[in-house]
């Protein structure tokens, strides 16, 4: 029997066991019930309501734009389908940076309004504050280094962090600062494979990394891209298991034929 059959529940502490173990975690993306639903069922260990939202769901640029009401609403469609997965949310953008008694309230929206499990936040020793006063709320929180796509404007490009020494070393001082404030897990984005495995061997807390290597103690993909669902992203790091958008775009472009010749709906789909 798979690991993920045996277990009932994903908790924070699965995931260090997993850690301590070397079993791989695995997390995706879900924004809506059914296809969190889909993505629980398939054995999955983590599910984010990542604030990528903003871009997959809502057409936006960049993940700036999601509100704290939006990351709450799709947060509780997803926690409504999930049976075995940890929920964990994304704090959206300009509602816990530089201000820890704001993150604390928006941290508390989110768990009690949708039921989720954990909250994800980006950024290192500026954002310290904030994850040690989510902790005394008892508040499990995920942290994410390397790309941050809320600091874009700051970085100016979605290339690889982290290739120059001075950023690497800031890269692992934020992790260990992150690791001793509390948090559970890593996300590792976007950063060269070597640097993001001495990270996780340095680290007791698991990492999970995107665009980050095999060396992490687990790996996050978009649903959407590993669906196929988008077409134009195609990073090195995506893997794609699917390519609905054009699966989908067929089935519609069929519809629409046997609409308009007449062969839908048959003499069987009528009452
Ligand atoms: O919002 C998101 O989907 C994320 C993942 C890319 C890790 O933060």
């Amino acid at each position: 029997m798979s690991v993920h059959k045996e277990i009932k529940r994903i908790t924070t502490h699965t995931l260090l066991e997993f850690k301590q173990t070397g079993v791989k975690i695995s997390m995706l993306t879900a924004y809506d019930f059914s296809m969190a639903r889909i993505i629980d069922g398939g054995g999955i260990d983590v599910i984010l309501v990542g604030d990528s939202a903003s871009n997959v769901m809502a057409g936006h640029e960049t993940t700036l734009p999601i509100t704290l009401n939006e990351m709450i609403y799709h947060a509780s469609s997803v926690v409504r389908a999930v049976n075995r997965a940890l929920v964990v949310v994304d704090l959206p953008f300009g509602t816990y940076q530089g201000n820890s008694k704001l993150a604390l309230e928006s941290a508390i929206r989110i768990m009690k309004e949708s039921g989720a499990h954990a909250v994800k936040l980006e950024g290192g020793a500026e954002i310290r504050e904030s994850v040690e006063r989510i902790l005394t709320a008892g508040i499990p929180v995920m942290g994410h280094l390397g790309l941050t796509p809320q600091s874009i404007y700051k970085f100016g490009t979605y290339t690889v962090r982290a290739k120059e020494e001075a950023e690497a070393t800031k890269l692992m001082e934020d992790a260990l600062l992150l690791e001793k404030s509390g948090c559970f897990a890593l996300v590792l984005e976007k950063i060269p494979a070597k640097l993001a495995g001495e990270v996780s061997k340095a680290l007791h807390i698991p990492t999970i990394g995107i665009g980050a290597g095999g060396g992490t103690d687990g790996q996050v993909l978009v649903s959407h891209d590993m669906l196929g669902i988008t077409k134009e992203f195609k990073p090195r790091f995506l893997r794609r298991y699917l390519n609905l958008y054009d699966e989908v775009q067929n089935a519609v472009k069929q519809y629409v034929d046997d609409v308009k010749s007449r062969n839908f709906p048959n003499e069987q789909e009528q009452y």
